[in-house]
């Protein structure tokens, strides 16, 4: 398994992930990216919105602050909690969940021990996750508003605005990607749990009788989407809920879980399906029903189901570049590379003129890359020898390197290397956008 400490620095000084608030100390669980992190992150968005964007499936952009009677009505004030643990000799405060049991003894946290200074442990306490702050100048009760711990809420409270503009027929879905909120107690492991992070999620309105089948089709092809992104298939897996495991809101989850090598068995969630039956829809709209394609004030027909696969794009982000990062050799000299899917790759083409100082070549070059750049991510780079030019592309996952030499000034053809075998083949300029843009489909 790959070390965080090797993905975090890389992700640093190739400008892909920075620490927040860095120059003052940092700020825990938040991280800022940086131009090739935007590059990557705003990829993976669209492929989600690609696979998404069924016509059927209507887009959202909801409001970050929500009113504290939405939270109240979800039942997130009331029970959007961790169990929390302060250690009565350094004072830290720990999910009590994530400490080590004791053998035998699951229930009474008085038995385990610190795991920074082994002092006594407290009573769990719950602590609820969302971030609370005032609207407007005055600072009491009836100001407070909350920063979203999901998007979800935004889509269930726009259900109806949605029904009345669109008059959708059942089955139909909601989407949106947005930031989302959470006091996290313990926040760790780099991107994975953040305080401040992204969900994309889709909310996925059907009749109750249909819903197991919307589950488990949701279920089959949000996997299938990390898979044909490139994410190895044997660093994938489903995990089935038991009842104790449930959220408030469901009556069935599965997460898709990948490999990133945290805790004993190496699986962690990044990505959880939930059938969150009637729940939300019946405590935003109390009373109302669907009664022949509308949603009405009266409750003779039936409230809506929903299938939600909600997946958090840092830790998706997570996942592809843990998953990309291979070390091999070539030429005889270790290389380190991302092997993430074109699709993905922050830069698409990097154009090289061979050398520098040849005018007839580097203006060559600048018309290559001029006309490349028109299609796709594209940079520049004519600084050292071509094999150094080589690995600062393959560090960050560019997918395909084009040289400009003396032999484009008699035939006008390129050479096109491929990152992962490092072949390069010989091809005309003007087969190059085309070639390029039938690997990204
Ligand atoms: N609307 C359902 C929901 O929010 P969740 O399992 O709490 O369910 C969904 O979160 C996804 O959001 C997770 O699978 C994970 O990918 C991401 N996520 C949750 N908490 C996170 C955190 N603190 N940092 C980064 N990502 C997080």
């Amino acid at each position: 398994m790959i070390s965080f400490d090797l993905i975090i620095s890389l992700s640093k000084r190739r400008g892909f992930i920075f620490p927040g608030s860095e120059v003052y100390g940092g700020l825990a669980g938040t991280w800022d990216y940086g131009p090739l992190g935007v590059l990557m992150k705003e990829n993976i968005k669209r492929e989600w919105w690609r696979a998404m964007l069924e016509p059927h499936i209507y887009p959202l952009d909801s409001a970050i602050l929500e009113s504290a009677k939405v939270l109240e009505a979800s039942g997130h004030v009331r029970n959007f909690s961790d169990p929390l643990v302060e250690c009565q000799k350094c004072k830290k405060r720990f999910r009590d969940d994530h400490i080590p049991h004791v053998p035998g003894d699951i229930v009474n946290p008085n038995t385990r021990r610190c795991p920074e200074c082994d002092g006594n442990l407290g009573e769990v306490r719950h602590f609820n996750l969302m971030f609370k702050t005032h609207a407007g100048a005055v600072e009491d009760e009836s100001a407070v508003v909350y920063l979203r711990p999901e998007t979800a809420q935004g889509i269930f409270i726009n259900f109806k605005n949605v029904v009345d503009a669109f008059h959708p027929k059942l089955a139909f879905g909601i989407a949106q990607i947005g930031k989302a909120f959470r006091n996290e107690i313990t926040p760790r492991n780099f991107l994975f749990r953040s305080r401040e992070f992204e969900q994309m999620e889709l909310e996925y309105f059907c009749d109750p009788q249909n819903a197991e089948q919307y589950f488990g089709d949701i279920r089959a092809m949000r996997m299938k989407w990390f898979i044909d992104l490139g994410i190895k298939k044997e660093n994938l897996q489903f995990h089935d809920y038991g009842p104790l495991e449930l959220a408030h809101y469901a009556s069935a989850t599965t997460d898709i879980e990948y490999r990133y090598g945290l805790s004993e068995n190496e699986f962690s969630e990044l990505e959880g399906i939930a059938n969150r039956t009637d729940f939300d829809l019946k405590n935003h709209f109390k009373g109302y029903s669907w009664i022949e394609g509308e949603f009405v004030a009266k409750d003779s027909g039936f409230v809506p189901y929903v299938i939600e696969p909600s997946v958090g794009v840092d830790r998706a982000f997570l996942a592809f570049l843990i998953d990309a990062y291979t070390e091999d050799e070539v030429g005889g000299e270790k290389r380190t590379f991302l092997k993430l899917h074109p699709k993905i790759a922050p830069v698409k083409v990097a154009v090289f003129p061979l050398v520098g100082n040849k005018e007839n070549i580097t203006v060559k070059a600048k018309e290559v890359f001029d006309s490349l750049r028109k299609h796709f991510t594209t940079r520049w780079d004519d600084i050292g020898n071509i094999g150094k030019r080589y690995r600062r592309q393959d560090e960050i996952g560019t997918p395909w390197c084009v040289t400009i030499d003396y032999q484009t000034l008699e035939d006008d053809t390129v050479t096109i290397r491929d990152r992962d075998s490092a072949k390069q083949e010989r091809v005309a300029i003007t087969d190059l956008k085309n070639l390029i843009s039938e690997k990204l489909q």
